[in-house]
């Protein structure tokens, strides 16, 4: 079936249904899924000892409402848990100077993959020797940002990027510098979904050197033929979003018989092992992932199982865990603003409700696109009260001129949910404002830390002034007339007495 021109969340809209009944209490808050400090107090949710209407007064809707404990917390975790090896906080997943500076303060290393990561981490002083550089398509521009930062790791990605690479690091050398360190990014032929994980169909993609074609062995000939170059070890990462560990285990396997072929054909014992990151988290409360602990136990077994088989020496592992550090620790508020009542007409399924409510918000798929893009599930809550009205068939949707601009595809909401009315979608910590767009200019919400019934504004909200700045027609147009930027948002009223 051809899928609808404009998408397939265009024009075909899901059958009636949601997933399962209304729950029990319509108002909990499943600490699977929401933030550490999430709490009600007289029915109002509150996050790190904050109210949300005082956060959503001070802030404007839709906001970012960022648990810091929560996210320092996981990553304090998979540290512990990955004692001995490397946890490097993957930093597309949400990266902002003040985050830099916590994951700096708390030990791990980072994962960039352009040279404007890397750059914002360096701006925010994040040590360089503890920051790994990934991308398919570095330019010479990112890779001498990376030489001239001394970086702990690039991670080759091509044979392209190492003849890029080559002359700057010998320029390096030739200065007096050292040799640039670097890790070879494998293809394993694993690619690990949510539930399953499915051998061999993956060659067919852009990252990485294939194990199959022999490639990675290749490229790692290269490099160690190569003076201004030292190869440190092997990378490989396998998805995202995953509950099964035995995707990673099928992939430690591969990889490290890869540590030996390069031994066998090369002489060189590599003492590093990156296993990427991935590991998933829950959206929804019945989303069961691993912990920090169980993942650790596992790929340290399997790696020295793999190891011992080899005569091998257990190199120093690396994980790269990005969703599962920032995602659950943070929340989005919207402000409800219209609802409509739509009748799903003869084609409900028999006991399924007849109406939805279209419950539209302030934001949408410029604050997160992961529901329209990946057809992701989310959780919400309404947050500025709770009720006791039935409940009600309903659907989160943004404001963009776009019907596949859906926040929380099936949910129930109390029948009473208002105009004015908070709604906190849960989980959205990770890939949301760093894929955030300015589609139908809607403005990147603030992100708002919480910690200890204090709020701090750790990235403001983007302004109608700061998009006109890059218009040449409006550069120099007062953007006055619109809305208030702050504290009342541009996106919304936003703002409650
Ligand atoms: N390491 C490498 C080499 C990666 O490519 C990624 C994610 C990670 C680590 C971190 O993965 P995590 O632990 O966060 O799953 N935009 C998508 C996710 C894209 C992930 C890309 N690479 C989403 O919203 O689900």
């Amino acid at each position: 079936m051809r899928a609808h021109p404009a998408g397939p969340l265009h024009g075909t809209i899901a059958p009636p249904t949601a997933a399962g009944g209304p729950p029990a209490d319509l108002g909990a808050l499943d600490a699977h899924v929401w933030p550490r400090s999430a709490t009600r107090v007289d029915g109002e949710l509150h996050l790190g000892g904050r109210p949300v209407t005082e956060l959503a007064r001070a802030h404007g809707t839709p906001v970012f409402v960022l648990d810091e404990a929560d996210f320092r917390g996981r990553a304090a975790e998979f540290a512990a848990a990955f004692a001995g090896a490397d946890v490097h906080y993957a930093s597309k997943a949400f990266l902002c100077g003040q985050v830099a500076r916590w994951v700096a303060e708390d030990g791990l290393h980072l994962d960039a993959c352009s040279g404007n990561e890397l750059t914002v981490a360096l701006a925010a002083g994040f040590p360089a020797e503890r920051i790994a550089l990934h991308g398919n398509n570095k330019s010479p521009a990112e890779l001498q940002l990376a030489v001239d930062s001394g970086i702990g790791h690039v991670v080759l990605d091509s044979f392209d990027e190492i003849d890029r690479l080559v002359p700057l690091a010998a320029a390096r050398v030739a200065a007096g510098g050292t040799p640039v360190p670097v890790l070879i990014r494998t293809t394993v032929g694993i690619e690990a979904h949510t539930h399953e994980f499915i051998a061999t169909a993956h060659e067919d993609q852009k990252f990485g050197f294939s194990l199959a074609t022999g490639d990675a062995l290749a490229a790692a000939r290269r490099v160690i033929a190569e003076p201004a170059l030292r190869l440190t070890g092997l990378h490989s990462h396998i998805g995202s979003q995953i509950f099964d560990t035995a995707g990673f285990e099928a992939a430690a396997h591969r990889v490290v018989g890869l540590l030996g072929q390069v031994r066998d054909a090369t002489g060189e014992v590599l003492p590093e092992l990156n296993l990427g990151g991935g590991f998933g988290i829950a959206y929804l409360p019945d989303d069961d992932p691993v912990s920090p602990d169980d993942v650790a136990e596992k790929l340290r077994a399997v790696v020295a199982h793999e190891c011992a088989e080899l005569g091998l020496p257990v190199p120093r592992l690396a994980v790269e865990p990005g969703r599962a550090i920032a995602a659950p620790g943070t929340v989005t508020l919207y402000e409800v603003g219209t609802i409509k009542p739509v009748q799903l007409g003869a084609s409900g399924a028999p006991g399924t409700p007849h109406v939805r409510n279209y419950v539209s918000v302030d934001g949408g798929m410029s604050d997160n696109i992961r529901t329209a893009l990946y057809d992701a599930a989310y959780t919400c809550v309404l947050a500025n009260r709770t009720s006791d009205a039935p409940p009600a068939l309903c659907r989160v949707v943004g404001k963009h001129c776009e019907s596949g601009d859906i926040l929380v595809r099936d949910l129930w909401l109390p029948s009473d949910v208002q105009p004015g009315d908070l709604l906190a979608v849960a989980a959205t910590g990770a890939y949301c404002w760093s894929m955030a767009s300015n589609y139908n200019y809607l403005l990147k919400p603030p992100v708002v830390a919480v910690r200890d019934g204090v709020a701090t504004e750790i990235v403001r909200r983007q302004t109608l002034a700061d998009v006109f700045a890059l218009d040449a027609v409006l550069a120099d147009v007062p953007a006055a007339g619109t809305p208030r930027a702050h504290p009342a948002p541009d996106n919304s009223v936003g703002v409650r007495s």
